[in-house]
């Protein structure tokens, strides 16, 4: 009697020192501050190269969904990463990044409609961030497009995160963290974002507050395609992010994404040069590094800017700088803008940032910036 009194107090201590301790262990989580980016093997970067001690969280794009097994496959690049990024920070967090902006979305649509799809999608992607040593699994379903697709959505996270739940119990290992890309505004692309679901399922989402121009959009003026405010009303950063609390996300859910890239437009006229000129699509300046859609990576404009001598200006109204030579034109993200949009975060007490992509950077200067700026 006696002894079994004893054992069932110390259980009960031990279960309660368990439960103390996981409660301090999940808000001590809860609370850690992200600085983010993806890498993306394709922009043909050394993971060795990546200076790891800027960030607290890296994840590895993009993961392919298989739309006969609903089982997820990754490249070499990917299955490497964690072993290799940790050796330069020991403490860094990996993500597995599933989809992304070039994968079908209907894949994703096909996959979360059924019970049986979702369970070896869920299975397949718990089983690959296990076997390849990630701490998270991020699913980028650009985007759910109908009111059907984001009920699925919404029953294919709860059912994500019950599977990380039992994972995690029956192996003893801290859960998978889940996360999600998601568009600028919960309605931006679609209907809206089961936005408390969410709340209830996701450990943070990584809010895409760029592309919102492009050189090949009309009407076909130079334009600051991440901008953080916008004066003439158009979606921005600090919109989209007021329009996810409005809708109920909690701050500490959200991460602001930065573009380490920015976009090419030709002016029609050299001497009208500032936001808002009038631009005949994509700039067709050649060897600099400009892609079809216009984009080019900050290293690019870095380099551009030195070779052409182009004259660069900070514009704190909409947050972006600018670069133009000739009738060359660029809006893109330079120290100036990273810092104050990283000081917005703070501002607004979110959770952090993510950088698509860690490639695009020079000499890790944004990084920098925006890793001391968060502080
Ligand atoms: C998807 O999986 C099936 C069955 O394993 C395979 O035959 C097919 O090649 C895969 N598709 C892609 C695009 O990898
Ligand atoms: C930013 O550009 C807009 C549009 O040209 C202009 O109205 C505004 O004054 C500029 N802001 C600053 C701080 O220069
Ligand atoms: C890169 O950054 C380091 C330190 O921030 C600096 O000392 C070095 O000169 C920079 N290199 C180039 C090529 O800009």
């Amino acid at each position: 009697m006696q002894t079994s009194k004893v054992k069932m107090a110390t259980q009960t201590l031990t279960l309660i020192m368990l439960l103390l301790l996981s409660t301090t262990f999940h808000l001590s989580t809860a609370q850690n501050k992200v600085k983010g980016a993806y890498y993306f093997p394709e922009s043909e970067f050394p993971v060795t190269s990546i200076k790891a001690t800027l960030f607290t969280h890296l994840f590895c794009a993009f993961a392919a969904l298989n739309s006969t097994t609903n089982k997820i496959s990754i490249s070499s690049s990917c299955s490497s990463f964690t072993s290799t990024i940790r050796q330069s920070n020991p403490s860094i967090i990996t993500l597995l990044s599933i989809g992304g902006g070039s994968s079908n979305p209907s894949t994703f649509s096909s996959m979360a409609s059924q019970s049986s799809s979702r369970t070896s999608f869920i299975n397949s992607c718990i089983s690959t961030a296990r076997n390849n040593g990630y701490y998270g699994i991020d699913i980028d379903w650009e985007y759910p497009a109908s009111t059907t697709d984001m009920k699925n959505f919404c029953t294919l996270i709860t059912e994500c995160r019950a599977a990380i739940t039992k994972e995690a119990q029956s192996s003893g290992k801290t859960p998978l963290l889940l996360t999600s890309a998601v568009s600028a505004t919960p309605t931006l692309n679609s209907p809206s974002y089961p936005v408390s679901c969410i709340n209830t399922n996701m450990d943070f989402v990584n809010i895409m507050a760029y592309d919102f121009d492009a050189p090949s959009y009309t009407p076909q003026v130079t334009s600051a395609h991440a901008a953080l405010y916008n004066p003439s009303g158009g979606v921005s950063g600090s919109s989209g992010i007021t329009a996810w609390t409005t809708a109920g996300l909690q701050a500490s859910k959200i991460v602001l994404g930065l573009p380490f890239y920015g976009y090419a437009w030709q002016l029609q006229n050299p001497a009208n040069h500032g936001l808002g000129a009038p631009a005949n699509g994509v700039a067709t300046a050649t060897g600099v590094g400009i892609d079809t859609d216009g984009s080019i990576t900050f290293i690019d404009i870095k380099s551009f800017n030195s070779n052409s001598g182009a004259t660069t200006v900070y514009n704190s109204t909409y947050v972006v700088n600018y670069c133009y030579s000739g009738n060359t034109w660029i809006g893109y993200d330079d120290v100036d803008a990273i810092g104050a949009k990283v000081s917005y975060v703070k501002s607004k007490a979110l959770r952090g940032y993510f950088a698509w992509s860690v490639g695009g950077d020079y000499n890790w200067t944004l990084s920098q910036k925006a890793s001391t700026t968060l502080g």
